[in-house]
């Protein structure tokens, strides 16, 4: 029950600030994002004929960047919750002429409309902190990974520095919220800011990475800690 309330939440929210969500993405991260995108996109390490789910697909950024970034003959599929993202990202897929290999579905990332042992990796940008329960998606996503396949899930962290932390905490509190209202022209984007505020810590996402059965859970800071990748795999043989 909590569950499907939380993500009717995040759903609307998501819903709302659709139009405005490039812009802001880019202009509140000075365009970084595109970069950390593509340094996650890199290290998906597929071969020629593979597929690719990217969970929480948005606007299909992270979906774009996968398949600039891997053989032609890799296909991804990208799933989200809230239609009005997914139709900005259909019309992007188009107009990137990618249409053959990306393919976009309305789907709930706790509950993958997928076999078991599906994807040769799986990748989820900026939206395992959006889910009702990270640990939820992140089984889900090792239930669709093939024996060996890969998880690369790129999040916002808080650095490590303190000085850095105190500055960009500023940011998250004071000035995302403020330029989000007055663009958005809603208070969606403190709820964004205070998702990034309550991720957890690198050693507390690895363990529940662990948990679910992604080996050696790892990550690579990007801008002094200000995003994350991780990474896991599901094992060869799984017992
Ligand atoms: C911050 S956006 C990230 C979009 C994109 N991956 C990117 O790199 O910009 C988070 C996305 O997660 C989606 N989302 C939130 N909860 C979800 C869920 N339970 N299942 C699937 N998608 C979800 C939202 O609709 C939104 O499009």
């Amino acid at each position: 029950m909590k569950l499907v309330s939380r993500s009717s939440r995040v759903q609307e929210i998501f819903s709302r600030i659709a139009p405005y969500y490039d812009f802001l993405n880019h202009l509140l991260s000075l365009g970084i994002d595109l970069r950390w995108r593509r340094y996650a996109a890199e290290l998906i390490g597929v071969g020629p004929e593979a597929t690719v789910l990217d969970v929480a697909t948005g606007t299909g950024d992270f979906a774009l960047k996968v398949a600039r970034h891997t053989a032609p003959g890799v296909k991804i599929i990208g799933i989200d919750i809230s239609e009005q993202m997914l139709a900005r990202a259909r019309r992007k897929v188009r107009r990137a002429g990618l249409t053959r290999r990306i393919s976009l579905q309305d789907a709930p990332a706790e509950e993958l409309p997928f076999d078991e042992n599906f994807f040769e990796a799986v990748v989820i940008g900026f939206g395992i902190r959006n889910l009702s329960e990270a640990a939820a998606g992140l089984k889900e996503i090792y239930r669709v990974l093939k024996p060996g396949g890969r998880a690369v899930i790129l999040e916002f962290s808080l650095p490590q520095y303190r000085a850095l932390r105190f500055i960009y905490r500023f940011y998250l509190i004071v000035i995302v919220p403020l330029i989000g209202g007055i663009i958005a022209r809603s208070g969606d984007y403190r709820y964004l800011s205070q998702s990034i505020l309550k991720m957890p810590g690198w050693e507390e996402f690895e363990a529940t990475m662990e948990e679910v059965g992604l080996q050696y859970a790892r990550h690579h800071n990007l801008s002094l800690g200000i995003a994350v990748v991780y990474l896991g795999e599901k094992p060869l043989s799984v017992a």
